[in-house]
């Protein structure tokens, strides 16, 4: 969700802007542009659309300048169109905005009474106005990014060029992330340290409420109160290439990358010799511990929402899950010195960010479980836990969903055993388990064939119901979300044993109804409910191990059949076909799958 750029280059910039800003597209975008300065001038070039839009416009009237910011806008105020592209600019200044000002109403009505003319419906003009106001009244940049960044609430990464000032830009990281990468003369800012690694590894992640003045030689670093600080810089790892391999899509890919994505995870979590997990050193026992919540956005809650079936299972731990944006607001009672786990592939998603505050605040202790290790909600939490899933370019997530789980797995063993209700036999059992969750993942992968004949029978539908028991009701809330996102079709899920008290309504012959039944102890019951749906002439698709297939003895549309696998960790495979199933109906009704209208992959905003 919106991208940041900025370079302080030695050769003109805007080339290597749009090369940044491409390797930030995954976060979502619809509108892009660039300022850059030209000796005493200050030109933009900005497009409602793709940044290959950008690239053509800039082909027909090119930027020269050897200072520039640069940005991808996923729409908040306004429509994805030219004028509410950023950067936004006065005569004096030009800015690159991620985040929401919230008092942006109030003070863009101070402004125009003061004679601004504002040029778009954007939030971010205000602060383009704000710093020109004080430029106007003989400010210096950095006074003026000083005072103005006083008057901003919301949350605001920024990033600023000031015309008549070709060796300076200032950087602002209020309540969202902004990098600086130091490089051979050169000075950069990214929302990320993956935008800026074709240029420099050499990373300063701005804490909230930093600021900083840049220019080609040195970079002063001033906290929300004025004072000068230093922040470490870190040799980032972030470099990797975005390409698809052989697939058609990213998703592809990475749906397919699920077998060695959470086998690398869990790596590190085993000691296979001993049959044992390992759990780097928290500061909490779990046997201490009364109670967890475990919080997350979209996807990344129902992992957490599965891992409750597990802690509660295996480790007898009281779990709340919740998502982010109620529990940041609700505000719940909590007790000192319990544990908040925060689920999160961007480790950058605001209202995740909020909830893990709001948990420090009151004393618990964090782990979060992240994709990306600079993130953040890594950097902020207690303990960072992190899937090594690689990066992930596709919006909806797919091997960062089977990774967190691996993790939380993990986790849920962990406190197991330190809450002795887990016996070392058990332990061994469920670890050989583990290891082999890659194996069946590969051997899930291999319906694929199946799936995408079933996406064809079901392309047209309505809509989808999804219906599971026991863990498998959040994987089906996962099926449902995964379809509706890249495919558009409405998809609701249920907990099987709700279907008869409403949702049942909904069935006739025109409704596929996806059935996650693995053959575990909440079969029969499961298996009760595909006949109520039977009965009424529900287009059955069954997703079942062979003894299931056997015992089930009905008519479906499809019956999916996953490999033979112990109890506990069925939702890692059986959330295979149903990612492969979204992907294939995406596929046959030709959405952008990859980047779905109106998503972005980090939330950065509330
Ligand atoms: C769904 C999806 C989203 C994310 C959610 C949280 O496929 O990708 O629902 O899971 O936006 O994002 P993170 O995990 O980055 O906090």
């Amino acid at each position: 969700m919106c991208g940041i750029v900025g370079i302080l280059g030695t050769a003109p910039v805007a080339e290597r802007l749009i090369e940044a800003l491409k390797r930030l597209e995954y976060r979502g975008y619809d509108s892009a542009g660039l300022a850059t300065l030209e000796g005493d001038r200050l030109e933009r070039r900005r497009v409602g659309g793709r940044l290959k839009d950008l690239e053509r416009r800039l082909r027909d009237a090119p930027l020269f300048g050897y200072t520039g910011i640069g940005h991808t806008r996923w729409a908040t105020h306004g429509k994805p169109t030219e004028a509410n592209a950023h950067p936004h600019a006065t005569d004096h200044v030009a800015v690159a905005h991620n985040g929401i000002i919230e008092n942006f109403g109030e003070l863009r009505g101070e402004l125009e009474q003061q004679g601004a003319r504002f040029t778009s419906e954007t939030d971010t003009e205000v602060v383009a106005h704000l710093v020109g106001s004080c430029l106007a009244k003989g400010y210096s940049p950095q006074d003026a990014v000083r005072v103005s960044l006083s008057k901003l609430r919301g949350t605001a990464a920024l990033a600023l060029v000031f015309k008549g000032h070709n060796n300076l830009m200032i950087g602002a990281a209020k309540g969202a992330p902004l990098a600086i990468g130091a490089g051979a003369g050169e000075m950069y800012l990214g929302s990320d340290a993956v935008a800026l690694a074709p240029f420099t590894d050499n990373i300063t992640y701005l804490e909230d409420g930093d600021w900083a003045v840049l220019t080609r030689e040195k970079t002063v670093i001033y906290d929300a109160k004025g004072t000068v600080v230093y922040r470490n810089a870190i040799k980032s790892v972030a470099s990797f290439r975005v390409d698809k391999s052989n697939y058609r899509h990213f998703m592809a890919k990475e749906v397919h990358e699920q077998p060695e994505a959470v086998g690398r995870t869990l790596a590190p979590c085993v000691d296979t010799a001993a049959a044992c997990v390992i759990l780097p050193k928290m500061p909490f026992d779990f046997s201490d511990v009364s109670h967890i919540s475990i919080i997350g956005c979209g996807s990344s809650s129902y992992a957490g929402y599965i891992a409750k079936y597990w802690l509660e299972r295996l480790a007898r731990m009281p779990v709340e899950i919740d998502v982010a944006s109620e529990f940041r607001y609700r505000q719940p009672p909590l007790r000192k010195g319990d544990v908040a786990i925060f689920v999160s592939q961007s480790g950058e998603t605001a209202d995740t960010l909020a909830a893990l505050r709001y948990a420090k605040s009151q004393g618990l202790h964090t782990v979060s479980i992240v994709n990306v290790p600079t993130s953040t909600i890594a950097r902020e939490s207690e303990t960072a836990l992190h899937t090594l899933a690689g990066p992930e370019i596709s919006v909806a997530s797919t091997k960062s969903f089977g990774c967190q789980l691996m993790i939380l797995a993990v986790l849920a063993i962990g406190a197991g055993k330190a809450r002795r209700k887990l016996s070392e036999s058990d332990e061994t059992a469920l670890v050989h388990e583990l290891l082999q969750i890659p194996r069946l993942i590969a051997a899930a992968l291999a319906v694929e064939p199946r799936i995408e004949e079933l996406a064809r029978e079901i392309v047209h539908s309505r809509n989808v119901l999804y219906l599971g028991r026991g863990a498998s009701y959040p994987v089906a809330l996962e099926g449902a979300l995964k379809l509706k996102e890249i495919a558009y079709i409405p998809a609701e899920a249920y907990a099987a044993g709700e279907l008869k008290h409403g949702p049942i309504a909904l069935i006739d012959e025109s409704v596929p109804v996806v059935i996650i039944a693995p053959y575990d102890r909440n079969f029969e019951k499961t298996i009760s409910n595909m006949h109520e749906v039977a009965a009424r002439a529900g287009k059955i698709i069954l997703i079942t191990d062979a003894k299931g297939a056997a015992e089930a003895n009905l008519k479906s549309l499809a019956t999916i059949v996953m490999p033979e696998m112990d109890g506990a960790f069925t939702p890692m495979v059986y959330d295979v076909p149903l990612q492969l199933l979204a992907y294939h109906v995406a596929v046959v009704k030709g959405t952008d799958l990859d980047r779905p209208r109106n998503l972005a992959k980090s939330v950065t905003v509330e």
